[in-house]
């Protein structure tokens, strides 16, 4: 079968993982309304595209943070990778490298930090973070993230508690005993991952701030005042994001909260998106709106259930694809000339 766009990987890892890990993947909270809704969103904003502009050389790099990527899309973070492919982050580490992007590895992911930073050395890598009541699990690692040379850290704060997540809870879902939730191992003597520190507040960040030098980005900010108060704390960078609609239902759609998160932030740090990206127009669309960068969850899980690095790079290769095209087809030569001007709501 011919691999033309992200969907035809989601329907092959459909067909191809066991239900249960497919439904972990897939899930969102409640009846899904917002996982729905970060797609949909997509199809509410139409562009407003410029002709004859000289589109014959194309230039789709940006930077993150100040390091070069080579195309405004990373990979967001999600946990238990093996459940997609044997070698899990590390084949997503390696696929991410190939791509020159930035992977997002999770507190919860199936190796260690070690071993995903030696599967692909120099590649860009940021750490998220879950915070658990064992604050030492935390100090560990982001000292640890530090050390091997990840270069942001990546703070999640829409997760205080897991949201409801219905075929998880029917299926019984729980990781198969060979796989391990490696960088926490060893870390709890009783409730494993039910352990988040649900008493977090923005005074944390100047904890998290005491632990390293590393950039803090936070992930999962929907509001302007949120994003104004990140702002107050110095983080470096803030991803608009819902978690994939797996919190909280019934939120906005990503691409419709980053409007009033721009606004309010006004230049001061830099704002990235994630949620609902499926095409390289989506991205596209992001950027308008002025997300620096997007990054893609699910998408990334489909590609490595389809041929581990080489799937997730294909993922990541057509997307690109996709983006240049668009660009071009809506008169945009580089980043630079992407703005809101490209974009209008539809007035239904
Ligand atoms: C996630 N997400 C997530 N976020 C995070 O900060 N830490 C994590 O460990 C995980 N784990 C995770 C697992 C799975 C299976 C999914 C689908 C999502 C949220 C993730 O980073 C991101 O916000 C969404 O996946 C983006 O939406 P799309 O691209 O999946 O639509």
């Amino acid at each position: 079968m011919a691999m033309v766009c992200l969907s035809d990987f989601e329907a092959y890892a459909k067909k191809h993982l066991p239900k249960i890990a497919w439904d972990f993947f897939a899930a969102g909270a409640d009846d899904c309304s917002t996982r729905d809704e970060n797609i949909l969103a997509y199809k509410r904003i139409h562009f407003r595209p410029r002709m004859l502009r000289d589109v014959s050389m194309m230039d789709i790099r940006t930077k993150l943070l100040g390091t070069e990527i080579s195309f405004p899309v990373g990979i967001a973070p999600t946990g238990f990778h093996q459940l997609a492919w044997p070698d899990g982050e590390k084949s997503t580490a390696r696929a991410a490298k190939a791509m020159n992007t930035c992977y997002i590895a999770s507190t919860y992911s199936t190796c260690t930090l070690e071993e995903i930073s030696t599967a692909a050395p120099g590649g860009l890598r940021w750490f998220q973070l879950y915070i658990h009541r064992n604050r030492e699990v935390a100090q560990h690692l982001v000292q640890q993230a530090e050390a091997l040379g990840f270069q942001g850290l990546v703070l999640t704060a829409d997760v205080p508690y897991t949201g409801k997540r219905r075929d998880d809870i029917r299926n019984g879902f729980r990781l198969p005993p060979h796989m391990k939730l490696k960088n926490l191992e060893g870390a709890f003597e009783v409730c494993k991952t039910s352990c988040l520190d649900a008493s977090l507040t923005w005074n944390d960040i100047y904890w998290l701030r005491s632990l390293t030098h590393l950039p803090i980005i936070i992930k999962g900010i929907l509001t302007r005042e949120d994003a104004e108060l990140a702002v107050k704390h110095a983080v470096q960078g803030i991803i608009v994001s819902n978690h994939g609609g797996r919190q909280l239902d019934g939120g906005p759609a990503t691409i419709d909260a980053l409007v009033e998160v721009v606004k309010s932030v006004q230049g001061r740090v830099e704002v990235y998106l994630d949620g609902g990206i499926r095409k390289g127009s989506d991205v596209l669309k992001a950027l308008a709106l002025g997300a620096k960068c997007v990054f893609i969850g699910r998408p990334a899980i489909w590609g490595l259930a389809y041929k581990g690095e080489e799937g997730l790079q294909d993922v990541l290769r057509i997307l690109q694809d996709e983006f240049r095209l668009s660009m071009a087809l809506a008169g945009c030569a580089s980043i630079s000339e992407i703005g809101p001007h490209l974009v209008q709501f539809s007035k239904l």
